[in-house]
């Protein structure tokens, strides 16, 4: 095979270790394909660094890479979780330690913004905070290592550490904020299709040299009752996803905040929204150096991919779990609440922060598109300032 048409396949490595398990097991789920396309040992999209053609390596996510998120974009993100995180902090009665727990933290832009704005303006706080990041790769927690490391030096070395998941953090061991940004996204999600008078579960085959996706029964009870708990409907011949693991995510969150608030910002709807009619094909899409495929079966392991997270799916779980929801609202109103505009006053309009800043507020753009999810637990519901401006009825969950 040329080289090229390799690079557009993915990885052969990769390709290979999926066929292998697909003949002995016959057609794997949506949900397994994905977690090996994303999180293989050895050539998952996040376990490595992109190898171009020409051997050369790049990031995967950034403006070099495949997407960007929000934090990649300016460390306004960062800074204005900073001030959200300084009056949960006060409410809190200023615990020590305040834990802050990132979980799937990227290439580390948002600890080390996050962290060098304490060293800023909150020496105190800083001194009673310990992070704990939650990365599901060795790869990107070392970048994440070193990024920190860049930006403060030698601090923390007794306030920093790293878990590989969540399930290794100690129940109720967290007082503080439990936080995550596009890491819900990246969760593998099994595909359904209405056939009536069955929802079919998609399946992933292979065949001829190429993968092909074939419908079968739901693959297991846990789907069936993710449908009925969140009354999914959908129209003949729609496809959609299930987010069997983000409610197990959801749960452990619960399982380990003690006292205080889980901030979960990622792109998606209402539960009622995310199964429209209108969205015949779901939500599944890969990114690949910042153009948008709807094909995961190209570029396997060299390609993002990700589908919207169902928020009133994610709050109902935590609610069964503890956790209570707080409020819901764009990311756009999240970062007006928090004082964003003030924070830029006196900067010229040319200037990166400004510009950043026009393109996650522009209409329909980023600020719009991602949600903020904030959910309490052992605490009374309080106020805040990034739910100052409610995109949305309270109840629209
Ligand atoms: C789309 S990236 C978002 C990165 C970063 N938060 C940002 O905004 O730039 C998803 C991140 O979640 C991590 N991840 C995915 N599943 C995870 C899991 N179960 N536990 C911990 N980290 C996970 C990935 O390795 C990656 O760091």
């Amino acid at each position: 095979m040329p080289s090229d048409s390799l690079h557009f396949s993915g990885h052969p490595k990769l390709i290979q270790k999926i066929i292998e398990e697909i003949s002995l097991r016959g057609p794997l789920t949506f949900a397994r394909f994905m977690e090996l396309a994303l999180y293989d040992e050895g050539h998952g999209y996040y376990m490595t660094q992109a190898v171009e053609q020409d051997q050369s390596s790049r990031e995967r996510i950034g403006w070099q890479g495949d997407f960007f998120t929000a934090p990649e974009l300016s460390p306004i993100v960062a800074k204005t979780l900073v001030r959200q995180v300084l009056e949960i902090d006060a409410q809190l009665g200023h615990p020590s330690p305040f834990v802050f727990v990132e979980m799937g933290g990227g290439n580390g832009t948002f600890a080390a913004d996050f962290l060098r704005h304490c060293q800023e303006i909150a020496p105190d706080f800083l001194n009673r905070l310990f992070y704990q990041l939650v990365e599901r790769s060795p790869y990107l927690q070392s970048l994440q290592s070193s990024r920190i490391r860049e930006a403060m030096g030698h601090w923390g070395e007794s306030q920093l550490t790293w878990v590989s998941s969540v399930e290794h953090l100690a129940a109720d061991s967290v007082t503080g904020v439990m936080f995550s940004n596009e890491l819900v996204d990246a969760f593998p999600v099994h595909r359904v299709r209405l056939k009536r008078p069955d929802l079919q579960e998609i399946f992933v085959d292979y065949e001829n040299g190429q993968f092909l996706e074939r419908l079968g029964p739901l693959s297991s009870r846990m789907l069936q009752d993710y449908v009925d708990r969140h009354g999914v409907v959908l129209q003949e011949g729609q496809v959609s996803e299930l987010h069997v693991a983000a409610e197990q995510w959801m749960a452990q969150v619960a399982r380990i905040l003690r006292r205080g608030i889980a901030i979960t910002v990622d792109y998606g709807h209402t539960g009622c929204d995310y199964y429209a009619s209108d969205r015949k094909d779901g939500t599944l899409i890969c990114y690949f150096q910042h153009a948008v495929s709807t094909n995961p079966y190209i570029r396997v392991g060299a390609q993002d991919m990700t589908a919207h997270v169902n928020f009133s799916a994610l709050a109902k779980s935590g609610s069964a779990c503890g956790l209570l929801p707080v409020g819901f609202t764009t990311l756009a109103n999240w970062l007006m609440g928090l004082g964003v505009e003030e924070m830029v006053e006196g900067h010229d309009h040319e200037s990166k922060e400004v510009q950043a800043l026009s393109q996650l507020l522009r209409p329909h753009g980023m600020g719009t598109t991602f949600k903020v999810l904030v959910q309490r637990k052992g605490i009374e519901s309080m106020p805040l300032q990034g739910l100052r401006y409610r995109a949305f009825f309270d109840d629209v969950l």
